[in-house]
């Protein structure tokens, strides 16, 4: 199986990166904290996806935002700092913009309006789903994908 390994030990808090894994663009963000506690304050049953569509966590786990952070090393904390997910819309597959884009300060798709939260969550456009969150986890100050 295909794994790549991303070193993200330069990645400040309230900066992202974006690397390809399997030929699509995969958005790595380090969050900050007022954007962790937006993501935090949502009401779940409120959202158009209750669904974490996090492939680390059974199916139909519901989109609460430690759900759809990537978990440190056992060990290390709990922390929500960390948001790997598919830079892909879930509408038509173009690639959103990030840095605190759309309505919801996380990610806006231009193609036709879908704008996504701080914890990638759609929450108004025509995207269906949330950004999917690919195989991943954390092995001291890398990012395991795959
Ligand atoms: Fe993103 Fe249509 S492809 S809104």
């Amino acid at each position: 199986l295909a794994q790549i390994r991303v070193d993200v030990s330069g990645l400040e808090p309230g900066t992202q990166l974006t690397v390809k894994f399997l030929g699509k663009p995969v958005f790595i963000r380090r969050r900050t904290e007022a954007e962790i506690e937006e993501a935090r304050q949502v009401d779940v049953s409120t959202l158009p996806d209750p669904e974490a569509r996090n492939a680390n966590l059974p199916e139909g786990t519901p989109a609460t935002d430690p759900n759809r952070a990537l978990p440190l090393n056992e060990g290390d904390g709990a922390s929500e700092e960390w948001l790997v997910m598919m830079g892909v819309c879930t509408h038509l597959g173009c690639v959103p913009l990030g840095d605190g884009a759309g309505d919801f300060g996380g990610w806006f798709c231009p193609c036709h309006g879908s704008h996504y939260d701080t914890a990638g969550r759609i929450r108004r456009g025509p995207a269906p789903e949330n950004l999917p969150i690919p195989v991943a986890r954390f092995e001291g100050s890398e990012i395991v994908l795959g």
